[in-house]
């Protein structure tokens, strides 16, 4: 029996538990993976600045992100495919975070589709739009996200053509996933995972279902969002999207403060700041990094999300002393998926709040909101 301390250990288990090519494309990043790497490193160049003999009694976590009230400042990221990381990824990943009582995000490439989610959580939802050829089918996915009662719709901006993710190409990461000798072997070492995904019968988009045309075998990943993702984007596309959505807005993968900018003139109740989890710009600034400049540029006119290595409960700390007033957990909570399911995401959960309550307590900050410039030490 592994004891549980941090998500580190999950993301261990989760190496032992799911195939490769299915962990490489959690864990892995664009090209060299050099801003993957950043992300990390400069999260934990942070300092928080110890107090001592401040009243922290009482401390609150909860709060209001984009709208949506929650019991701590995070959210579930949207991620593709968190239904192959284990049967029903998506739906018990929802599950977690109702318990959790914090906002889930599910992608457009979800393998468990809206309908499902909805018909599963309690909560209201976050959906997430990429923009794709087809209008008239991205239009379709906001009317659903709108009858689902989704809370917010994340448009993510990001992603108008792939990075190359040398481990995906390598692993053979295609739509329907390619079964070569050395994938077979490898999936026939975990026959938990392979045994609840066949008893599941979900292997494709959800939400895509019927709009995917036949692909060619062996067809990749990267090949295939290519062709359906729209590269010809521009922010008038926003005012498009925000006329068929009545809610909330969020527009998620902004790093520089002149986009930022642009993207509060388009409309945005909340920006995400965010480089995808270092799979998109090689070599751009890590999402940390990036964040005070973003924050100076917003000026507190719309709220500010982060996510990018966040592994930890001092690390939503760190975002929050930089100005952000939440953050978004990809892989760590995809760790906790391919590791135990529902109670991995459980665990990711608990763990990063007990890490956010304790740092609270030992640098004096009784309210999330306290958390600020005095909350980092500095030489
Ligand atoms: C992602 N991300 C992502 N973002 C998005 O807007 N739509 C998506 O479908 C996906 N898919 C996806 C798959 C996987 C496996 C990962 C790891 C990430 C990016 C995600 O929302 C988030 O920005 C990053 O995961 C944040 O970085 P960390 O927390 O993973 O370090």
């Amino acid at each position: 029996m592994t004891v549980i301390t941090c998500t580190d250990d999950l993301r261990r288990l989760a190496r032992r538990r799911i195939p490769r090519a299915i962990f490489d494309y959690v864990d892995g990043g664009s090209y060299d993976e050099l801003t993957l790497t950043a992300n990390r490193r400069d999260l934990d160049a942070i300092r928080l600045r110890q107090r001592v003999m401040v009243d922290v009694s009482g401390r609150n976590m909860a709060c209001t992100i984009a709208g949506s009230s929650a019991a701590m400042p995070v959210v579930i990221a949207p991620t593709g495919l968190a239904g192959l990381v284990h049967a029903r990824g998506e739906v018990l990943a929802a599950q977690a975070a109702d318990a959790a009582g914090v906002p889930f995000c599910l992608s457009t490439v979800s393998i468990c589709s809206i309908e499902e989610v909805a018909a599963a959580a309690v909560r209201p939802f976050w959906f997430q739009l990429y923009l794709m050829k087809d209008r008239d089918f991205v239009a379709s996915l906001i009317a659903r996200a709108a009858a689902a009662q989704c809370a917010a719709l994340v448009v993510t901006v990001d992603l108008p053509v792939t990075g190359q993710r040398h481990r995906d190409l390598k692993n053979g990461l295609s739509v329907p996933p390619r079964l070569t000798l050395g994938n077979l072997l490898d999936m026939a070492t975990k026959p938990a995972w392979g045994l609840r995904l066949l008893a599941g019968r979900r292997f494709t988009f959800g939400n895509l279902d019927g709009h995917i045309p036949p692909q060619p075998r062996g067809t990749s990943m990267a090949h295939w969002i290519m062709g359906q993702f729209q590269p010809a984007i521009g922010w008038d596309d926003i005012a498009w999207i925000k006329s068929l959505w009545p809610g909330k807005l969020v527009i998620k993968g902004v790093t520089d403060p002149d986009d930022a900018r642009a993207a509060i003139d388009a409309g945005a109740d909340a920006i995400v700041v965010s480089n995808h989890g270092g799979r998109q710009l090689d070599s751009g600034p890590s999402s940390i990094a990036a964040l005070p400049g973003v924050v100076a540029a917003v000026k507190g006119r719309a709220d500010i999300l982060f996510d990018g290595g966040v592994r930890s409960g001092q690390d939503v700390l760190k975002a929050l002393a930089l100005g952000a007033s939440a953050t978004m957990v990809g892989r760590a909570f995809l760790y906790g998926l391919g590791a135990d399911g529902r109670r991995g995401v459980d665990a990711v959960l608990r763990v990063i709040r007990q890490e956010l309550d304790i740092s609270m307590a030992l640098t004096g900050t009784r309210d999330v909101a306290e958390a600020g410039a005095r909350t980092l030490f500095t030489d």
